[in-house]
């Protein structure tokens, strides 16, 4: 659905149609807020917006998650941005918001994160799902920089870990 929302806005309609037709579903299929899309289907679009839009995935998986952050998310889960004071504050509540929205949805196997807090102007962040989605997750670890209007680096150690350093302002 957010996907969707993004390429209509800065792409227009029809090309929304060609990637829904090219991965392979109805081009006029609406996706609701409460059910979960199925990992094959979100594989599957995230690879035809990539195709149609000659991007790469790895701009593709960028483009959702500063999308995700700083204009869908902020609509539907304003609390959880209002209660972190900064971008690291948000990123170290990531793993307790996931296994929360695990619980309220039976149907979710949402991601796990651990940590390793190297001081207030850092953290070193390691993902860890069975959907390896690491463009996704650095994507959405930027628009969490955008979303708090902060710079940030972000250091990739290993395929899942990464080091980010908050630079201040943006
Ligand atoms: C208020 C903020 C957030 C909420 C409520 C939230 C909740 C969720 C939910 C419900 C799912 C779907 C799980 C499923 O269907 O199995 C999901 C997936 C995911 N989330 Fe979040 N999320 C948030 C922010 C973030 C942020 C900031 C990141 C990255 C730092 C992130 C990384 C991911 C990734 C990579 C997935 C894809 C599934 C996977 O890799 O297994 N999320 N999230």
């Amino acid at each position: 659905m957010c996907l969707a929302e993004l390429v209509e806005a800065q792409f227009g309609k029809d090309k929304w149609q060609q990637i829904m037709t090219a991965a392979g579903l109805q081009p006029t299929r609406k996706f609701l807020l409460i059910e979960t899309t199925s990992d094959k289907d979100f594989t599957n679009l995230l690879a035809a917006t990539s195709q149609v839009l000659k991007l790469s995935q790895e701009q593709t998986a960028q483009a959702f998650g500063e999308h995700w952050c700083t204009i869908f998310a902020p609509r539907i889960y304003d609390p959880y941005f209002k209660r972190a004071a900064n971008a690291r504050e948000f990123l170290l509540q990531m793993e307790s918001v996931h296994v929360r929205a695990n619980k309220n949805m039976p149907m979710a196997s949402p991601p796990h994160f651990q940590y390793e807090e190297e001081g207030p102007g850092k953290l070193v962040m390691q993902y860890s799902s069975e959907r390896n989605l690491e463009e996704l997750w650095i994507g959405l670890i930027k628009g969490v920089g955008k979303a708090f209007h902060e710079r940030l680096e972000i250091n990739r150690l290993d395929k899942n870990r990464v080091e980010v350093v908050f630079c201040g302002p943006a």
